[in-house]
């Protein structure tokens, strides 16, 4: 990396360069992983092409059987219940929702008992792909819940009573990466080299609004003893989607699943180069700019910054717990004991359920993740549900 464009990323012309051929300079990270995400032409989800599951690019919890669903709508029903108490409608709104699948089995965990409200509760996907809203359409074909899609602006202008559910999608909101050059923090950008092709630049000065929220964040002016060249990512687009999200909701609960870590791990001195990694066949890359709009492209989210933009887009923020420790409250445990004992279920099912319970808390696979709850700070807050979880305060 240096601030002539040294050639980090090598690959054939592509319709990324085509893009930057056109484009007035060396653009911002934050417009890039936007287009190699969301083009709709070329877009690793815009475009469709991305694919979930075993036998794809990487697996999503909800990607590999229905018991993550399971477990989550023991959290969800409580506070559907909570919300029921008032009469009128009920919504349960999943933004980004890849496949459908998490959607399809939370509306059989939610079901299964049959709660008194069912017949009031409406499903609505929020999903910035065509592309993806086609799979959507054929999974959930057939729900005995009435499905919509809709857009943040036809939610805003009808805003809904309920619970805002985002599995794995803050991960995929562009973010801005940025370094240290000679004690001063300086956006990275990606431009062209001598041989028209991709690569890092540095690039201006950090604007005085980022650098205030990066101190907040423990990255000071001079960058707190970091080395020349150190670098990570942030998300600026995290507190307009916040916003965005809370003009949904009159009232309830968003619920955030991610791959996430609190600002002291996230921006540790020995972390250098962010969390930012391309994903492809199950195998991770920090290649960012290889294959564009062919791989899924992902940053931990900061759940300090989320902790910190709650208030100003208008929500309460609730709280953080790793996904492991939730699962057990919600019955992990006692699902995988009582898979140890014959039971309906043929040794076969047994086995595979027990691998995709464990596979969820597993350090190295799905247990890195959090859940994030905020609830809606409204006039009047909604009723907390008869049992909330640890991180509700009392
Ligand atoms: C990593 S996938 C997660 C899919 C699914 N939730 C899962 O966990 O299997 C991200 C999803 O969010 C969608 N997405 C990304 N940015 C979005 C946005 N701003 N608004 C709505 N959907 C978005 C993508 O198209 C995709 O469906």
């Amino acid at each position: 990396m240096s601030s002539g464009g040294v050639v980090v990323e090598q690959q054939q012309s592509s319709w990324l360069v085509q893009r930057l051929q056109a484009s007035a300079g060396p653009q911002s990270f934050v417009a890039v992983m936007d287009w190699l995400l969301n083009d709709p032409a070329y877009g690793y989800y815009g475009s469709g092409q991305v694919r979930f599951g075993s036998g794809g690019d990487f697996v999503t919890a909800p990607s590999q059987g229905p018991v993550f669903a399971e477990l989550l709508a023991r959290q969800l029903r409580p506070c559907l219940d909570a919300l029921a108490a008032e009469s009128g409608p009920l919504t349960l709104i999943e933004w980004g929702p890849g496949d459908g699948q998490l959607m399809r089995d939370l509306i059989a965990g939610i079901g299964v008992e049959s709660p008194a409200w069912l017949d009031r509760l409406e499903l609505v996907l929020v999903e910035s792909s065509p592309a993806l809203q086609a799979r959507q359409r054929q999974t959930l074909a057939g729900s005995a819940v009435p499905v919509h899609w809709c857009s943040p602006q036809q939610l805003a202008a009808e805003p809904r009573r309920g619970l805002i559910v985002a599995h794995e999608l803050l991960d995929a909101l562009p973010v801005q990466r940025f370094g240290l050059q000679n004690g001063n923090w300086h956006e990275w950008l990606v431009g062209l080299d001598g041989q028209q092709q991709p690569c890092w630049q540095v690039g201006a000065g950090l604007a005085p609004a980022v650098l205030e929220q990066l101190e907040q964040l423990g990255l000071p002016p001079g960058g707190g003893g970091r080395p020349d060249g150190w670098s990570s990512e942030w998300c600026p687009a995290l507190g307009p989607w916040l916003e965005q999200a809370r003009a949904c909701l009159r009232q309830g609960w968003l619920l955030a699943i991610d791959y996430a870590m609190p600002a002291s791990r996230y921006y540790a001195p020995s972390r250098d180069g962010g969390t930012l990694l391309a994903c492809r066949e199950q195998r991770t890359s920090t290649e960012l700019l290889r294959d564009p709009g062919r791989m899924d492209l992902t940053a931990h989210v900061c759940t300090t910054l989320v902790e910190q933009l709650a208030a100003a887009a208008g929500w309460r923020w609730q709280g953080a717990a790793l996904q492991g420790e939730v699962l057990l409250q919600l019955g992990l445990a006692q699902e995988i004991t009582a898979l140890s004992e014959p039971g309906p279920l043929a040794l076969a099912d047994r086995l595979s359920r027990r691998e995709q319970l464990l596979r969820l808390v597993d350090p190295h696979l799905l247990g890195g993740f959090w859940w994030l709850l905020l609830e809606s700070d409204s006039a009047t807050p909604p009723q907390r549900p008869a049992c909330p979880p640890a991180w509700w305060p009392s």
